[in-house]
Order: C-alpha cells, then structure tokens, then sequence
C-alpha cells in the first residue's frame, strides 16, 4: 500500500474513495479521500481516522509503515462519520494511551459510541501536548464546522491538521496541491465551501483572524479531504477570505424551472438584459443542474434571479428543493428577483420574493408574471428587468469584479 510523507516521520495514512457520488445531499463527482496522518515520535501518534468501510485501507497504510498496537495516542479533530466512523475498530486494535479531543469531541464521542471507559485527554484552545521531539498545539473552531471540530498544529514541522476546513471532495492518486490540476482543485475547495461552511462564513472571518494573530509558520495544511496544501497555502488562504467575506464575481445566475417553456422564455430574455448590461450570466435549468453544483455557482455570483411557474398554488418542487437547500448554506449580499409564468393563480413569484426576502438577500425588484405564454412585449419586460439587475452589479461596490 502506498503511504506519503509530508515530512520525515510523517505520514498520510488515509483512504481514497473513489465511488462515492452522493454526501448527504452534496454531489461528490469526483469521490474524495479520508485523509489520516502518523506521526512517528516518542509518542507515536495518527491524527482522525477514516469512515467505517474504508477501515481496511486505513489500517492497511498504518501497518506498512507500524504495527497499529504501537500508537500511542489517537486525536480525534473531527467526530463525523467520515472521520470517526471507523475509531471503535481502531480503539481495540491500538488501545491508545491517550485519545485526544476537544470538549465537545468528548461529548460527541460519548453520543455517537457509548463509550465513557475510553482514555479522553480532553484539550482547549492553546494546549499542547509533546510527543518527543515534536509538540502538538490545539485550536478548537467550534461550528467549523461541528461544535467538537478542531485544528491540530504540529508546530515544529508547521504542519497544521485542519479537518474539513481548507478541504475538497477530491478523489486523487496525488497527495498534495502542487501534484494535482490546481483550478480542478480550486473549484471543489470551492464547492465544498458554498456547501458545507457557507453559513459559518462570519466564524471563519473570526478564525482566519485568530490564527492570523497567533503567528503560526504554516507551512502545509493538512485537510481531511483531498489535497494536502504545500505549494498554494496563500491561494487557498485568500479564496476562504474572499468566500467568507462574501466577495463576488460580476456574474448574474437566473435559476429556473419550467413546465411548458413558458417560464424559460422569460428566463433567456432576463439573461439578456443581464448580458447587455455586461454582466457575466449563466442560466441554470434547475432540471439538469444538481443543487450542490447550484450553490457553488452562487457563492461567486453577485446577482440570482429566480423563476418558477406556479403548480397548485405554489412554486414548483425542484425550485422548492433548492430554496430550501439554499436558506439553509445563507448565502448573503446577493441582488436578486424573481419572475414566472402562470396559469390562472399565479402565487409563484411572490412565494420566490418571500423566500428571498426570509434570506435576508437584496430584492431589487418586485419581479415579474405573466399568464400562460409570454409575447414580445413581455419578454421586453424582462429584458428590461435583467438588464436593471446587470446594473445594479456593474455599479456595485461589493466584491472585486473579475
Ligand atoms: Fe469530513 Fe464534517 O466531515
């Protein structure tokens, strides 16, 4: 089995899985890795271990390089299954000295596996435990994105263990950023930002600042999924300041769904008002575009203009998935409207403008509906429209243009 040194002495030990396409709800198109690390010291010492049915590959890596029995200490930085699930096979096999985690890993260890005898060496912000020659330094960041997450900083190789955070869905048979299509790798760490850390944006503000403070020499990041950061620390560092910031591309998205085209008339025309005002405009068939893809494109897009024909009173139910899906990531600082066409009722439009209201995003407009299929005029209507939202953006002062 092939194991990877960052550094001499230590290991990444994790798994690949490169069939899982579904994580609860986010698409993973690419699999993604379970990243583990051993460090070898007077304490020998493996950082996380790996989901339940990656176990074997897991064990497979640490014994190519130690028998698992000599492990010292276990850190657990991260409770999720995808971290943890397989640290009940890994506690009988080591029998670990110390297994080390943060106050609310403590709590969530208890909850998820019922096992109180354990030997918790439970650490706070600032800590640090010595393994010989080496010394870790804990950072609790609580909500980052559970309550029990946390950094470990191997402070004499400057090797940060950042769990989820800095991390992509990336199944890859290269360990580190400099050895993999760096945009390939840029748009997952992006993915897996609009749709798992999203709504922690103002936390992570906090925590590029706090660390920021404690004069850390990062020289790598070591995430739990997909690459490890050695050659781009400062790329991966500015996009999470840029993404938890909420700055934006000039870029519009009209987001929609259709029942006879009728909808979708009225989609194109608004993305032609939004091109002529010389805005960058994708279209998304919400038919053909899966959720997670969706808000990836969300977090770099200054504008969302949302249709919807009205079904039974309502908006329909892709549309309906997507915002919620969408309220719960709270995205923010984005112009927005709504448009739709509609039989006889025609409630569509305002249920949008309510949900995008509810998000607390910027309405610009009171949106649009027509009954049944639009004519020219109409259309005009929502080139007009579109081409007021585009600009809007254009002579907005929130994010950095392209
Ligand atoms: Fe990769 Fe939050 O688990």
């Amino acid at each position: 089995m092939r194991t990877t040194e960052l550094a001499q002495g230590i290991h990444w030990v994790g798994a690949i899985d490169w069939d899982v396409r579904d994580f609860h709800g986010y698409s993973t198109n690419r699999g993604t890795t379970y990243n583990a690390f051993l460090v070898i010291d007077d304490k020998i010492t493996l950082f996380d271990t790996v989901k339940r049915s990656h176990l074997d590959d897991l064990l497979n890596h640490v014994r190519a390089i130690i028998d698992p029995a000599k492990i010292d200490y276990l850190v657990v930085n991260h409770v999720e299954m995808d971290h943890s699930g397989a640290l009940p096979q890994m506690m009988e096999i080591i029998k670990p000295e110390k297994l080390i985690c943060s106050p609310a890993g403590h709590k969530a260890i208890v909850d998820h596996f019922h096992r109180e005898d354990w030997p918790f060496e439970i650490v706070k912000t600032g800590d640090e435990i010595s393994l010989g020659k080496r010394t870790i330094q804990f950072i609790e960041t609580r909500m980052l994105h559970w309550p029990d997450s946390m950094f470990s900083y191997l402070k004499e190789d400057g090797i940060l263990f950042s769990s989820d955070a800095f991390g992509e869905h990336y199944a890859s048979s290269e360990r580190f950023d400099d050895e993999a299509p760096l945009a390939d790798v840029m748009n997952e760490a992006a993915k897996y930002y609009a749709n798992i850390l999203y709504l922690y944006s103002p936390l992570i503000r906090k925590l590029l600042k706090q660390v920021g403070e404690m004069n850390l020499d990062i020289r790598m990041i070591a995430p739990d999924h997909g690459v490890i950061w050695r050659s781009h620390i400062d790329t991966i560092l500015k996009a999470y300041d840029r993404w938890s910031r909420n700055i934006a591309d000039r870029k519009a998205l009209v987001i929609y769904d259709t029942m006879w085209h009728s909808t979708e008339k009225m989609a194109k025309a608004v993305a032609e008002g939004l091109e002529e005002a010389g805005v960058h405009t994708s279209m998304i068939n919400l038919k053909h575009h899966h959720r997670s893809d969706v808000m990836t494109q969300v977090l770099g897009a200054r504008a969302i203009v949302l249709g919807s024909a009205t079904l039974n009173n309502g908006i329909l139910p892709r549309m309906a998935g997507f915002l919620s899906y969408m309220r719960g990531l709270k995205p923010s600082g984005k112009f927005c409207a709504a448009f739709g066409s509609f039989g006889w009722s025609g409630e569509a439009v305002n249920l949008l403008n309510t949900a995008l209201h509810e998000m607390k995003l910027d309405v610009i407009e009171e949106g649009i509906r027509h009954k049944y299929v639009p004519a020219e005029a109409q259309l005009r209507e929502c080139r007009e429209m579109g081409k007021r939202i585009g600009l809007a953006v254009v002579n907005s002062n929130d994010g950095d243009g392209e």
